[in-house]
């Protein structure tokens, strides 16, 4: 953002109205006539969007044939001309808004202005889109996060939704009759801390080191034991614990690190409570299990942002089935939190780097919490993990550092584990590969001999996440790849047999096998990102990728 911003001289830009995206290329390579805002036909309209026009080919299509003037292949030029048919054809603004909201399928959030008006329009269907309101200005933004630093003062904006803004005021309407909506402003009281980097040089770092704390917040509120907790009451986990109780199945869902945090999750409910969890990427439970499910079943879709297209999808047809749906997300207000019949709350504050650190060790807390529950264990048992998390970041923070020159070295890596272990080892695996781009694949580590086995060449590094009852286990992993000459880098306890075995041994502190295998994503956390940095990479903004994926 800074370089665009230096090389199209954004500081000595004037007038009063402006609209930026950064965008994550959905149709169209990134490319600049590819890049929004987008113009109309003529250049009298401008808009940007955030999202995913479905249709957009068919409108493309459309516009043409109609003599529009159509420069990009990107969906958001076809939000602005959605609008410019209807505005060509005589219509006022706001209906020619209203109709070109019934031709746009998918999920976006989009921003209009004529070059001539003082004034900004924006719309929404599935996508999240905020008004701030500040002293003497408006602005929107799909991403509350970034209009805070700017106000407090804001109003949600719901589908089928139209806001108008000028400087100093603003005007909601209706797409579907035109008419005036009205809504009181809310004031965001959350600290401003979560969108500053408090000293840190990243928002990463930050975060890993707040993961102590939110776990802190989270068990308190968990067991309804704080008051000073203002993110949630505690009401939804015995909800979701008596239907959990009597379910036929359950399903933990998820994408990406909030999978991995389902895949620990059903290994602890088997180990902890004895049920059984199917844990499932949200795009495959559809074809995988949604034709299978009903009433009797209970589904935990579980999501940071609360906005994953893929878990929304599936949500969808879950509820369509019948089955009894609960989240388990971070962003409260979010569409997962509106759509399900109960939401538990991940206490996480704002997670702002694109990595996802301190949400999935609270999903992991979490998913230890509701198994204990279960079995009817004492959750106290569990209130040692905040301290734990802290002694293990300062044990393994030099332990790291130190590794970190030789790992650099590669582009391809390992990452196994067992048991809890293995969604330790696939989170630390996409970790590595999120903000390093080196290629590290996560498996299960009695898994690479049945193939991977043969890339192994002299020092290739591969890092086990050993449990403390699965040593033996990953011992012989580590000898079946160190004779061939790989570095064996293994995370756990203290233990005569790793330290005999491994090349390497980052040493966690003491405690129980669940909490040893959260523990063991720590070290994984702080390698991938030190290996960022060393890259000269901005582990907080990866290549590519996007915080929260809205899209199909
Ligand atoms: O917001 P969600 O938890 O639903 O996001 C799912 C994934 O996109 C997300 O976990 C992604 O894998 C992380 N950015 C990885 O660090």
């Amino acid at each position: 953002m800074d370089e665009v911003a230096a090389k199209y001289n954004f500081a000595e830009m004037t007038g009063s109205r402006g609209i930026t995206q950064l965008r994550w290329a959905t149709f169209g390579e990134p490319s600049q006539v590819n890049s929004q805002p987008h113009l109309d036909s003529d250049g009298d309209l401008v808009g940007a969007h955030n999202g995913n026009v479905v249709n957009n080919v068919e409108l493309r299509q459309q516009f043409m044939a109609e003599g529009l003037t159509v420069r990009s292949m990107n969906d958001g030029e076809s939000c602005v001309h959605a609008v410019e048919r209807y505005v060509d054809k005589g219509y006022d603004f706001i209906d020619a808004i209203r109709l070109a909201y019934g031709d746009l399928e998918g999920d976006y959030a989009f921003v209009i202005g004529r070059v001539d008006d003082d004034r900004l329009y924006a719309f929404k269907k599935g996508s999240g889109l905020v008004v701030g309101l500040g002293e003497g200005f408006t602005c929107v933004s799909s991403d509350l996060p970034s209009i805070l630093p700017l106000t407090r003062n804001i109003v949600r904006m719901n589908d089928g939704e139209i806001v108008t803004f000028w400087a100093d005021h603003v005007e909601l309407r209706s797409v579907k009759d035109g008419s005036v909506l009205d809504r009181e402003p809310e004031t965001v009281t959350e600290t401003m801390d979560a969108v500053q980097k408090g000293g840190y040089p990243h928002f990463m770092l930050k975060e890993i080191h707040e993961q102590s704390q939110v776990a802190r917040e989270l068990l308190h509120m968990l067991d309804g034991m704080s008051e000073a907790s203002p993110r949630a009451d505690s009401r939804g986990v015995q909800t979701v614990l008596e239907k959990m109780r009597t379910a036929r199945q359950l399903y933990f869902i998820g994408c990406g690190t909030s999978y991995h945090a389902c895949l620990a999750g059903a290994v602890y409910f088997a180990q902890i409570a004895g049920r059984s969890v199917i844990p499932v990427l949200a795009p495959q439970f559809v074809p995988q299990y949604a034709p299978a499910v009903n009433h009797e079943d209970v589904g935990l879709f579980v999501s940071q942002s609360g906005e994953t297209k893929d878990v929304l999808n599936a949500l969808q047809i879950a509820e369509e089935r019948g089955m009894t749906c609960f989240g388990l997300a971070n962003v409260i207000g979010s569409t997962l939190t509106k759509a399900t019949a109960c939401t538990l709350p991940l206490c996480c504050g704002y997670e702002i780097s694109v990595p996802a650190t301190k949400t999935f060790t609270n999903q992991v807390v979490t998913f230890l919490y509701l198994a204990y529950r279960l079995a009817g264990r004492d959750t106290k048992e569990l209130a040692v993990i905040p301290d734990l998390m802290d002694k293990t970041l300062e044990m393994v923070a030099p332990q790291v550092e130190a590794i970190t020159p030789s790992v650099n070295e590669w582009d391809d890596l390992y990452c196994l584990g067992y048991g809890a272990t293995y969604a330790m080892a696939l989170e630390g695996a996409l970790k590595l590969k999120e903000i390093t781009y080196a290629h590290c694949e996560g498996m299960l580590s009695t898994e690479f001999k049945h193939g991977p086995l043969s890339a192994v060449t002299k020092g290739f590094p591969i890092l086990f996440a050993a449990g403390p009852t699965d040593v033996g286990l990953i011992v012989s992993g580590i000898n079946e790849v160190t004779c061939r000459g790989a570095r064996a880098i293994a995370i756990g306890e203290e233990d005569a047999r790793l330290r005999a075995n491994a090349t390497d041994l980052i040493v966690l502190p003491k405690s129980t096998p669940e909490i040893a295998s959260l523990l063991g994503v720590l070290p994984l956390q702080l390698l991938s990102y030190h290996m960022s940095v060393l890259r000269g990479f901005d582990p907080d903004f990866p290549r590519n990728l996007s915080k929260t994926l809205t899209v199909d």
